[in-house]
């Protein structure tokens, strides 16, 4: 059930910058494969580097299980890809972008990385996603793991102590529970970055997947990527997701924002109802070729959908494939980009004495 994933790790860690967090001792001795399986032969299989999801294997509409999640075969692979994708990672301490790498907390102003042009992206350059995670316990359909980014790790304040939990259930969803708590205010903004094919990893674009997004607005940006600040409305924009349409039909419009974005790599405001911290739908995608359907639930008030627009088709998935442009997408259920900067965005700002929690569900079906 526990797998070492060493067998090229020492030899390929010669090329692996300094910054990847990551020793050759450590690489060598503390990387592990864990795989949940459910009674209906799903399965998940996490490693504590990054606390990567590795691999999903889920069942078409006859049954046939394929691997939906984009991943590379090896630990040194992941910590040398030079695209930096992100693939299956958990991202923090702050998922999405902050302007110009810095922001101002309780009169003190922090200088965080800017390693995504002039701003900061996914918690800098030794993120949640490249290091080691600590597994406190695993099971058949569960696995939790810790980790502690010190006071000022990457600029942030506060040591801060995290722990998620993948649990596979018996009806085919995985369950993503978040928790932090810290000894001095700071932002806080943890996802999962899994790329989705569900025709299987490798096979394509997903340019014919079918997505509803519960989102009536969205946060344009500017050319960096980073919110206006305004909450704009989907309606006759290709933005709109409210009814299901093909990723593909409106992404090469001629439109402002997809230029900016390169396709879709924006944040929704998800439609919350009256409790903004509740488990609310989020997004439900269909792949018409296998019948497949992924339903994603949230806790979160927002989602960053992003189709694979900087997939270039040079990385070589774990089956031998390349993932071409757009192979992928990623639902990373979030708070909003840039909200340490955003007065009027939902606070992100964790307190001492407080608990972050937060839970995404993907839920597989097929049709
Ligand atoms: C997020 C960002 C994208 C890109 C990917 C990783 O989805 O919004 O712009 O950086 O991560 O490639």
């Amino acid at each position: 059930m526990t797998k070492l994933l060493t067998l090229t790790f020492t030899a390929i860690f010669m090329t692996v910058p300094a910054s990847t967090g990551v020793t050759a001792e450590e690489a060598a001795t503390s990387t592990r494969l864990h795989t949940l399986k459910n009674s209906n032969g799903m399965e998940v299989t996490v490693t504590n580097y990054g606390a990567i999801i590795t691999s999903m294997l889920t069942a078409d509409r006859d049954g046939n299980l394929a691997d939906v999640a984009l991943g590379h075969r090896t630990a040194a692979e992941y910590i040398a890809a030079s695209e930096k994708p992100y693939f299956g990672a958990v991202v923090g301490r702050f998922g999405n972008r902050i302007a110009e790498g810095t922001f101002t907390l309780d009169g003190e102003t922090y200088t965080l990385a800017t390693n995504n042009g002039d701003n900061h992206l996914h918690g800098g350059n030794v993120g949640f996603d490249k290091v080691i995670w600590d597994v406190k316990s695993a099971s058949d359909q569960s696995i939790h793991l810790t980790y502690v980014a010190k006071d000022m790790e990457e600029g942030y304040p506060g040591n801060l102590s995290v722990s998620v939990t993948y649990t596979l259930t018996d009806e085919n969803q995985l369950v993503v529970d978040y928790a932090a708590t810290t000894d001095k205010a700071t932002p806080v903004n943890l996802t999962q970055h899994t790329y989705f094919n569900l025709a299987g990893e490798g096979n394509g674009t997903v340019l014919d997947h079918e997505v509803m997004l519960n989102a009536d607005r969205f946060t344009p940006v500017d050319s960096g990527l980073i919110p206006t600040g305004e909450l704009r409305s989907v309606k006759d924009t290709p933005f709109d997701f409210t009814s299901p349409k093909s990723i593909g039909r409106d992404i090469e419009t001629e439109n402002e924002q997809l230029a900016l974005g390169k396709g879709y790599d924006h944040n929704w405001v998800l439609n919350k109802g009256v409790s903004a911290t509740e488990l609310t739908l989020a997004a439900v995608v269909y792949d018409p070729a296998t019948g497949r359907v992924l339903t994603v639930s949230t806790t979160e008030p927002g989602v960053q959908f992003y189709t694979g627009n900087f997939l270039t088709g040079t990385l070589t998935g774990k089956s031998g494939k390349t993932y071409s442009h757009r192979g992928g997408f990623c639902l990373e259920t979030q708070h909003f980009p840039d909200s340490p900067n955003q007065p009027d965005f939902p606070s992100t700002i964790l307190a001492p004495g407080e608990k972050y929690e937060s839970q995404t569900v993907f839920a597989f079906s097929a049709r």
